[in-house]
Order: structure tokens, then sequence, then C-alpha cells
């Protein structure tokens, strides 16, 4: 395959995402919280892909601002992603109606079906996270206008399955709606096989926190440049009594201390000090504020390092735009390398050299066409 066919292929494979976002590229930047403001959202959106805000903890009033402040840096089209459990998540929605917010993402666990219809009537459309097969069919009954599907190498708060087999239990199953593909992607290869499974695009976070236009602290960069893959951990729990919400990011002194908090406080609950109920909020309050602590003041041992697993594939501050110009041409160059060198898909089980760009295309699910 020539570089013009592979570029022509790769247009096609995520024309579906591309044409739902609106961008020129179906690479969204997965939301981070006190990471994903303006600067990286516009440079994300400038540079071809969808820049996302992560709303986070703000007030419809400091939404409000960020959007304004977004829409000043970039004409290219960006989304807002909201919490479910934020208190004032309709005043949210509103807030993104009134600045013409094209796409909303719903996160942090299944959203209540008003707040679906709440951004739907409103005229956006809602991107919802679906964690296993029998949600997502639920998730796109509700109005999902589309689908994320993020595996457990991710950044942030995962969920237990990986990526690779949430794409094969939901991708070939939903085909009303784009889904996109997060977790794990550093390479665009990734992003290849993904789309080659049908996916319409992907979702990368990690990958984007040390972007140049990314406002994390000099030192919160410094620990992702450093760290590699088997540091990204989740978070754990000592009890079953006590759940902890897994959360992946990269080990540190935070991370190890929370393990002796879980047992202090669960040794006072033993001895009758502390409630069920006392003793849970304890172990959750450890974490308040840490991710703002890491990413904005730079206290790397104290905060919260969320990172996800491609982390080791971070390896230099880049701008935005190098980031995805990097990624796509990851991704062209692995179709190109199909043409020259069969060998290189004899695991799609064909090593005739002439037939492999023709099996290539059959083996990929068409779904945007
Ligand atoms: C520092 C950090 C903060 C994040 N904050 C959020 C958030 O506020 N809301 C959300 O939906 N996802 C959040 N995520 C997840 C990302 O949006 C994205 O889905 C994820 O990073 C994709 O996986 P990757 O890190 O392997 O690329 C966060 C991830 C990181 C690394």
């Amino acid at each position: 395959m020539t570089s013009a066919a592979a570029t022509a292929r790769l247009d096609r494979l995520w024309r579906r995402g591309r044409q739902f976002l609106g961008s020129r590229l179906a690479i969204m930047g997965g939301a981070m919280t006190w990471v994903s403001d303006r600067n990286l959202v516009a440079a994300i959106s400038n540079g071809g892909g969808f820049g996302v805000i992560a709303c986070g903890s703000m007030s419809p009033d400091l939404l409000a601002r960020e959007i304004a402040a977004t829409y000043e840096l970039t004409r290219r089209p960006f989304g807002v992603n909201l919490i479910g459990m934020h208190p004032e998540l309709d005043a949210l929605i509103d807030v993104c109606a009134e600045q013409r917010v094209g796409h909303v993402v719903l996160a942090g666990g299944l959203p209540r079906s008003a707040a679906v219809k709440r951004v739907k009537d409103h005229g956006a459309r809602v991107i919802c996270f679906a964690p296993a097969l029998v949600l997502a069919k639920k998730l796109v009954r509700m109005g999902a206008d589309a689908l994320i599907i993020e595996g457990m190498e991710a950044g942030g708060h995962i969920g237990p399955v990986a990526t690779s087999v949430l794409a094969q239990e939901i991708l070939p199953a939903i085909r009303e709606v784009p889904v996109f593909v997060a977790g794990g992607i550093g390479r665009g290869e990734a992003i290849l096989s993904c789309l080659e499974m049908g996916a319409a695009g992907v979702q990368i976070g990690t990958r984007f926190v040390c972007a140049t236009e990314s406002i994390a602290h000099p030192r919160f960069k410094q620990a992702f440049i450093r760290a590699a893959a088997r540091d990204a951990v989740p978070s754990a729990q000592l009890d079953p009594r006590f759940p902890v919400i897994p959360v992946r990011a990269i080990a540190n002194d935070a991370t190890r201390r929370f393990l002796d908090t879980q047992r202090q406080v669960i040794d006072r609950f033993n001895r009758g000090e502390l409630s069920q109920k006392e003793a849970q909020l304890e172990i959750e309050h450890y974490w308040a504020g840490a991710l703002r602590r890491a990413v904005i003041d730079g206290d790397v041992e104290n905060g919260s390092l969320m990172a996800g697993q491609s982390v080791g594939m971070v390896t230099r501050e880049q701008p935005t735009a190098e980031i995805l110009d990097e990624l796509v041409e990851q991704a062209q160059r692995a179709l190109t390398r199909r043409w020259r060198d069969p060998v290189s898909t004899t695991a799609a089980g064909d090593t005739a050299a002439g037939a492999v760009p023709r099996l290539a295309e059959v083996a990929t699910i068409e779904v945007a066409d």
C-alpha cells in the first residue's frame, strides 16, 4: 500500500468517528481533571483531534468561563466531560447548552436517564462510558449517541476488564452508535487495530499529559517521563468490608501510605471506635484534593499521580500537534508496511504478498461505510 493509499484507508477506517466528532482525526483527548483545561483542549482540537474539557468539581460559573476561554483559543469542535455525581449536574448541562457545546461526555458511572435526556433536549450529543456489553446496550436504549469503552490499562478511575477484552466483547455487538476505545493506547498501531476491530475512534489521556500545552506541573510531567508501564498501578483495597474505588496511578509515597491509613482505620473500626460509615468515609477522604496537589502544586510524593500503563511510552515533553501527527504516522506506516512486508501480516493468516492488502480489507469491520 502506498502512503497515499494508507492515508485514504485510515481516513475511511475512522470516518464514522470523524463525522461524529466533527474533527479531522477520530482521536478524543480523554478529559483529565486539572489537566484538560482550555490550553490542552484547544491544542488537541487545533491539532486535528477532539479536545474534551474536564469539568471535575468546577462550579457552573467556572465551567462557563472555561468553555468561553476555550472558544478564544480554537474554532474547532471540542466537548465537555461532566461527572454524573456532581451535585450541580443539571446546571452544568445547562451551561454546556448555553455555550453551544456540541458533545457532552457523561462520566463517573452509569448516567441517569434524566441527565442523558437533558443533554439531548438541548440538542447536544451525549457520549457515555460502557463498562460491559449489557450496559452498552442499555446506554444505547437510553439514547447515548456514542459510547466509550475504557479498559483497566487507563489512567484514573478504572474498571476490572482489559481494553482488549472489552473491545472484543462490545465492538462487534454495538453497531447502532459509534464506539471509541480508551485505555492503554500510546501508539498509532494500537489505534489502527482498534479501528480494524470496528471502533469509530479512540480516546487517549495519559499520552497528552506531557504535551507542551498541558498546564501540569513540571514535576508531574517529570514523573510521567520517568515512569514505566509497571509503575502505574491500581489503588489497593485491604478489606472487602471497605471498598476502594480502583484508580490507576504511578506508585509514590501517597499510595504506600494509603495502605497504612486503611490498616489504621480498619483497626479503629474493629475496636469499635468508628462506625462502618465513618471508617468508609475516612478511607474515601484520604485522596481528597490529591490530584490537584500533584498536577497543580507539583507535590508528586503526597499527591495522586493518576496515569495509565501507556505512561511508559511518554518519553519527553512534546507539542500536542506533534503527538497527534506521530500517532497518525504510526498508524499509516503500519498500513504501508503490510504491502511492503507481507510477513508482518502473517498473524492474520495470510502469506501471499499480493493478497495481503485485500485480506486486510476483508478483515476490517466496516462500520463507517
Ligand atoms: C490524570 C488523569 C485524570 C483523569 N480524569 C478524568 C476525569 O476527570 N473524567 C474522566 O471521565 N476520565 C478521566 N481520566 C481518564 C481519561 O479521560 C481517559 O479516558 C484515560 O486516560 C484513557 O486511558 P489512557 O490514560 O490509557 O490513555 C483521567 C485520566 C488521567 C490520567
